[in-house]
C-alpha cells in the first residue's frame, strides 16, 4: 500500500512517499530555519505562508523521487495535531484536496504517533509493546505503547517541553534559533557538574515533568553573571543543562518500562538527538536490561515519512477522516474520538 503523507505542524514542510509503513520511498523536507532565524524563533503567520508556497512543489518532487504516478498512491496521510494551528490547517487542507482529487482515503495522524513511528521506520524488528520517550520542541511524554494506535500517556510535561529549554537557553547565550543541536555541540567542551541545575520531583505522578523552573534558572544565571560582570563559562552551561535534562527524562523512562513490565524502550522527537540524552540512556537501558531504540537523527526532527508510516497503522486500524477534518492545536495522542 502507497501512503503520500502530509506534514506541517510547525517549521518543517514535509511530504513524503512509503509503502507498507515502514519502506520510506521518498521524504522530502523544506526546513524555514533561514526564515525564522532572524527573529530568533517561529513566527507563526509566517510559517503558514511558507508551507502553503512550499507544499505542492514537494509533493510533486516526493512522487517524482519515488518513481511512483499519481495513479499509484493509495491513501493519503497528514498531520491534523497538535502544532501551530495555521500551520497545521495548511497541511490538512492540502491532503483533504489530493485525498479527493484521486479518490483516496484521508488519514489522520496524530504529530506524536508520527514521531514515535520513526522508530519503526528505524528499526524494522521493533513492534509494541514499548515504552516511548517523546521529546520535540512543543511536547515532551512519556508513553505505553500498548499496540500500533493504543497509547496511554504516562506522564508529560506540566509546562514547558525540554526543546524549548533548549531553544530558550540558547537564545540567552546568544547561539540563535533553533537552539538544542547547538548547545549539544556547545556541552561536548564543558563540565556537567559545573552548574547545578534543578532537576523537577512532581509528587502526584513520578512521570510527569517540568522544565519551566529549569528554564528561569539558566536565565537568572545567565542574567546575574552579565550583572556581576563575571564570565559565564558557556560551555559548562551547556553542559550542565544537558545533564539536568536528561536526568528529568532518562530515569523516568527506565522507571516506566519496568512498572509496565515493558522490555523495550524507544525515544522519539527532536530532542532525541541530544547526545547526552542518548548516552544515558544507552547506559541507563543496559543497566536495567531494556533493548533501546533510537531513531538516526535525519528521523527525529520533523519529517513526512514518519507520518506515513503512522498513517499505515492508522489505515489497518480503520482510521479514516472526511472532507470535514479539522486541526486542532493541541489534543492528546491519546485521544480516542479523533485518532
Ligand atoms: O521534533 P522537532 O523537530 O519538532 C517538534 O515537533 O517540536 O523538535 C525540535 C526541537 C527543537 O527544540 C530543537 O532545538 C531540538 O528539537 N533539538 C535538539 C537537538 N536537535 C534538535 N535538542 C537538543 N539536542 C539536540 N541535538
Amino acid at each position: 500500500m502507497i501512503i503520500m503523507s502530509v506534514e506541517s505542524s510547525c517549521d518543517e514542510t514535509a511530504v513524503a512517499i512509503t509503502r507498507d509503513g515502514r519502506e520510506v520511498l521518498a521524504d522530502e523536507i523544506f526546513s524555514q530555519i533561514d526564515i525564522h532565524t532572524i527573529y530568533g524563533g517561529v513566527v507563526p503567520e509566517l510559517a503558514s505562508r511558507c508551507h502553503i508556497e512550499v507544499i505542492s512543489r514537494l509533493a510533486d518532487s516526493a512522487i517524482a523521487k519515488a518513481g511512483i504516478s499519481r495513479a499509484d498512491i493509495d491513501a493519503v496521510a497528514v498531520t491534523c495535531a497538535p502544532g501551530l494551528i495555521g500551520a497545521v490547517l495548511v497541511g490538512v487542507n492540502f491532503a483533504k484536496a489530493v485525498a479527493l482529487a484521486l479518490g483516496v482515503p484521508l488519514i489522520p495522524v496524530h504529530h506524536i504517533r508520527g514521531h514515535i513511528a520513526a522508530n519503526y521506520i528505524a528499526h524494522p524488528e521493533l513492534e509494541p509493546p514499548f515504552i516511548a520517550l517523546v521529546v520535540s520542541g512543543g511536547n515532551t511524554l512519556i508513553a505505553h505503547v500498548k499496540d500500533y494506535t493504543d497509547l496511554e500517556i504516562l506522564g508529560s510535561t506540566r509546562d514547558d517541553a525540554a526543546g524549548e529549554c533548549f531553544d530558550k537557553t540558547a537564545r540567552v547565550l546568544g547561539l540563535g534559533y533553533p537552539g538544542g543541536a547547538k548547545i549539544d555541540a556547545l556541552a561536548k567542551d564543558g563540565d556537567e557538574n559545573k552548574y547545578h541545575l534543578p532537576v523537577s520531583r512532581l509528587e502526584d505522578n513520578p512521570y510527569d515533568m517540568s522544565f519551566s523552573g529549569l528554564k528561569t534558572a539558566v536565565i537568572n544565571l545567565a542574567h546575574n553573571s552579565e550583572q556581576k560582570n563575571e564570565e559565564l563559562d558557556r560551555p559548562g552551561l551547556a553542559a550542565s543543562l544537558c545533564k539536568a535534562i536528561s536526568d528529568s527524562l532518562v530515569p523516568r523512562a527506565v522507571a516506566a518500562a519496568k512498572a509496565c513490565g515493558c522490555t523495550k524502550l524507544a525515544a522519539a522527537g527532536g530532542v532525541a538527538a541530544n547526545s547526552v540524552i542518548r548516552r544515558d540512556l544507552e547506559h541507563a537501558a543496559a543497566k536495567a536490561g531494556l533493548e533501546l531504540y533510537l531513531a538516526p537523527l535525519s528521523l527525529c526532527g520533523d519529517n513526512g515519512a514518519m507520518i506515513g508510516c503512522q498513517g499505515y497503522y492508522e489505515y489497518l486500524a480503520g482510521k479514516r477522516a472526511g472532507s470535514d477534518l479539522n486541526a486542532w492545536a493541541s489534543i492528546p495522542a491519546d485521544n480516542s474520538i479523533v485518532f
